[in-house]
């Protein structure tokens, strides 16, 4: 395999444009963006993000400039592929159009290129179906703002060589994020399995009255969360020690919830009309300040993130 220097994004929508962004902060790097149609605005979204992390300083001009000089956009597939080395489709989340992606991208780019899926949920495995080789398809998870969240889930497919998933995870810590190496394509790969088994127990609690909807926000937010970013579960199990983790399981994994199906109140929302920030109630009222604030606290908070890190 040749080492990896053409990395090729192709969709510039919400998550191919931070994902350029990512690979193009590499000075060894260089990035196309491949779209339907060259637009006049095509390096506004990027631009953007930059400007808001230099004004918390999570980036500088300099960064700026650097970043936009190394992407170009492209709309013909020979271009686009032929010298790829990476190619990471940000597609819409339609099987079949991923499928037939990755056949398209075949005819063109090199035996040795990777071919990485930033699908959320759908399996690499499925979605390789239609290639040739199969071995050189990979999941490959950046969590959105693709640019300030670090983890990016590296899932193994039925097929994916070894060499595959070494060299993406290398090429993924060389642009500073932190792959994660994940070992079968299941259903929610990582990082959403956690996710999603902590929301069935907070929505399960809410169900049957034991908080309220702001109360489990707080049990998370004053709580165990403020030790997530700097311990795990496997850490903290070790820390507490295997013999207590194994009581405590003992008395209450039989007392957690365990449904197989969402809960009824996600159903009686939707039935209501309530759809959370779409409709202003969900869990609970929002004025539009108190979107604003809240999704602004959560970018800033990862712009902040991202400043304390910069290399
Ligand atoms: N949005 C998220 O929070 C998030 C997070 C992680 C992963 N993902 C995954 O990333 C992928 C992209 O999601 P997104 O949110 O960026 O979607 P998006 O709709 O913002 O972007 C998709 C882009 O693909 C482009 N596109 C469609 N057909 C095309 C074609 N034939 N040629 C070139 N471009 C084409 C669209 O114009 C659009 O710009 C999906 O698989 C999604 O599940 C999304």
């Amino acid at each position: 395999m040749k080492p990896i220097k053409n990395v090729v994004i192709v969709g510039a929508g919400m998550m191919g444009n931070s994902i350029a962004q990512v690979f193009a902060s590499d000075p060894h790097l260089n990035v196309v963006l491949k779209t339907r149609v060259l637009k006049d605005d095509r390096y506004e979204p990027i631009a953007n993000n930059l400007d808001i992390m230099i004004a918390r300083g999570a980036a500088t001009e300099a960064d700026k400039k650097a970043i936009l000089s190394r992407i170009s956009f492209v709309t013909d597939d020979a271009a686009a592929y032929t010298d790829a080395d990476f190619v990471i489709e940000c597609y819409p989340e339609v099987m079949e159009t991923k499928q037939d992606l990755f056949a398209l991208v075949e005819k063109f780019c090199r035996d040795d290129c990777i071919l990485a899926t930033n699908t959320s949920v759908m399996s690499p495995t499925e979605i390789s179906k239609k290639c040739r080789r199969r071995e050189r398809v990979v999941g490959a998870h950046f969590w959105n703002p693709g640019h300030l969240i670090p983890l990016v889930e590296v899932v193994k497919s039925d097929f994916t060589s070894e060499e595959v998933m070494q060299a993406t995870m290398e090429l993924l810590k060389r642009v500073g994020k932190k792959p994660i190496y994940c070992k079968k394509d299941v259903p929610g790969f990582v990082a959403n399995r956690l996710q999603h088994a902590l929301w069935r127990e907070a929505f399960y609690m809410v169900e049957n009255g034991i908080a309220d909807p702001a109360t489990v926000d707080e049990a998370c937010k004053y709580g165990p969360g403020l030790r997530w970013p700097v311990m795990g579960p496997m850490e903290n199990s070790d820390l507490v020690g295997i013999e207590l983790t194994n009581n405590i399981h003992k008395y209450i994994l039989r007392h957690l919830a365990d449904n197989h199906e969402p809960s009824r109140l996600l159903q009686e929302m939707l039935d209501r009309g309530e759809l959370g920030f779409k409709s202003g109630k969900g869990w609970q009222e929002w004025t539009p300040e108190q979107m604003k604030a809240s999704s602004d606290g959560l970018k800033e908070y990862l712009i902040d993130y991202a400043a304390k890190n910069k290399k």
